[in-house]
């Protein structure tokens, strides 16, 4: 009796597994909430967050030098801001996506972006030039007021639109766009990118997080491989990997020239981080470089482009 009970039973539950995928063509993934740091529900929540990962320590390793007394933006910089703006977007994927060891790449990725931005690091400094990220908060000696034509961002009288910020924004409409992505009056307050370091970090992974135009991939799709290229793609060598995000991100100020230094520069933050935070850089992936694709958006005025 009892035993054709628990057949019966395996039975039905084979049926129930066997219909389960059939109901929705995706699996139903589960969702997490983690509270203030990872706000689901989300799948991006059941995993471990960038705090899990990614600890004040080592966050001082990165940048050791950011508060030197020839650092530029001394106390501005600190692991709290990171985290608190990294928070929104990790419900969204950001250090979220993969397992651990996507995760901290990622994580030294989009630093690798920010070091080269904000070094102040040149061949004789201590430590070497790859110790000072986070040195700048803003472009010393602008050689403009970054101030275009636009309608639906027009520049506001008396402000100055030069390169601030943790992955330095210049020109009227890029502060214009990418405030309302965050939800921060950044046209009429440019400075606030270099007073406030959570909305600077919030500023540039909004970048990160976001496609400069519809249908175009994230520096985060390029390189988490949420990106699968298209046709006209691989013609133009773009192809999924750390190179993609500069070509996101730069265009062809940094890609399609060559093995040129603003390239070479960048990769050498990111490779030097990921050996910090203990992942190596025998993993930094392939398509490491951007020196032969062409830009997604050519010659484009990119939020983080200074010409
Ligand atoms: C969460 O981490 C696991 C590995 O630990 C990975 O397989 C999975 O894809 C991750 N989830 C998401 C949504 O990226
Ligand atoms: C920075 O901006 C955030 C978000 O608007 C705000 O909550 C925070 O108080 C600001 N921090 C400082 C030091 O002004
Ligand atoms: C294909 O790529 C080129 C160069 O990047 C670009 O100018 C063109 O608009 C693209 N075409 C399509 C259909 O996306």
């Amino acid at each position: 009796m009892g035993g054709r009970w628990a057949a019966a039973v395996a039975v039905v539950a084979l049926l129930v597994a066997a219909a389960g995928p059939a109901v929705g063509k995706k699996e139903k993934e589960k969702m997490c909430d983690k509270g203030w740091e990872c706000r689901g529900p989300s799948v991006y929540c059941c995993n471990a967050t960038i705090m899990d990962l990614f600890q004040v320590y080592q966050f001082e390793n990165l940048f050791p030098n950011r508060n030197a007394p020839v650092a530029h933006a001394v106390g501005l910089w600190d692991y709290q801001a990171f985290i608190t703006a990294a928070a929104l977007f990790e419900p969204l994927g950001f250090g979220t996506t993969g397992g651990k060891q996507m995760q901290m790449k990622e994580i030294a990725a989009f630093f690798g972006h920010v070091g080269s931005k904000t070094s102040c690091g040149y061949g004789v400094a201590t430590g070497g030039p790859l110790a000072w990220g986070l040195c700048y908060n803003r472009e010393m000696s602008p050689s403009q007021d970054y101030c275009a034509e636009n309608s639906d961002y027009p520049c506001s009288p008396g402000v100055l639109y030069y390169g601030r910020g943790a992955l330095p924004v210049y020109w009227n409409y890029n502060y214009g766009v990418i405030g309302e992505g965050i939800k921060a009056d950044l046209l009429n307050h440019p400075e606030y990118l270099e007073q406030n370091a959570t909305l600077a970090f919030q500023a540039a992974i909004w970048r990160w997080m976001t496609p400069m135009k519809k249908k175009q991939p994230s520096a985060h799709d390029v390189f988490v491989g949420n990106w699968k290229p298209t046709k006209n793609d691989t013609l133009s060598k773009r192809v999924p990997g750390f190179g993609a995000t500069m070509n996101v991100l730069y265009g062809d100020l940094v890609c399609g020239q060559g093995y040129i230094d603003s390239m070479n520069n960048i990769i050498s933050h990111y490779q030097f981080y990921l050996d910090l935070m203990g992942v190596g850089r025998q993993y930094s992936g392939d398509n490491l470089d951007c020196a032969e694709q062409l830009a997604f958006n050519p010659s484009g005025k990119d939020a983080t482009s200074s010409s």
